[in-house]
């Protein structure tokens, strides 16, 4: 049976008409084309579709649309600023070179921005434990711990 949902996705009000078994990241890729949000494993393991939902990070592969219905999602397109200006933890893994392919990249900043917020000068340790759930097969993690760790303290400062 279809259903309507109702959200807010990069601060615009949006709605779809969904099957009630549709995955939230179906909705951010398919219906809203915001095709940042990449889907690696289908089960809740790689981190690849990581989104913001009420300003936590989220798989949105392992959540219902309709779990979805109100609520304040952002996804790696929401992340920067209009007029194209990276948010720091962006700005971070480039400066890092905290990615190489890229497909990983997405859910490993929308992770990273909320682990910072929690974490605003984080040990290599706490970092790489956040990293559990979100899987990189090119880089070996190592610039990615760093760019998180720098952009981490960049958030902090207020950058
Ligand atoms: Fe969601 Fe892999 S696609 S965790
Ligand atoms: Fe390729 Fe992470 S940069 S999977």
């Amino acid at each position: 049976m279809a259903v309507k949902v109702s959200l807010k996705v990069n601060g615009k009000s949006v709605s779809a008409e969904v099957e009630e078994r549709t995955l939230l990241v179906t909705v951010i890729r398919e219906n809203l084309r915001l095709t940042g949000t990449h889907v690696g494993c289908d089960t809740a393991q790689c981190g690849a579709c990581t989104v913001s939902m009420n300003g936590n990070a989220v798989k949105s592969c392992s959540i219902l649309a309709m779990q979805a219905e109100g609520a304040d999602v952002m996804t790696i397109e929401g992340v920067a600023q209009p007029d194209g200006t990276l948010h720091a933890m962006q700005a971070a893994f480039k400066e890092h070179h905290g990615l190489q392919c890229g497909f990983c990249t997405p859910g490993m900043v929308m992770n990273a921005i909320d682990f910072a917020k929690r974490h605003p000068d984080p040990s290599e340790q706490e970092i790489r434990e956040a990293l559990e759930g979100n899987l990189c097969r090119c880089t070996g993690y190592h610039n990615i711990v760093k760019a998180i760790g720098a952009g981490a303290r960049a958030m902090a400062a207020g950058k």
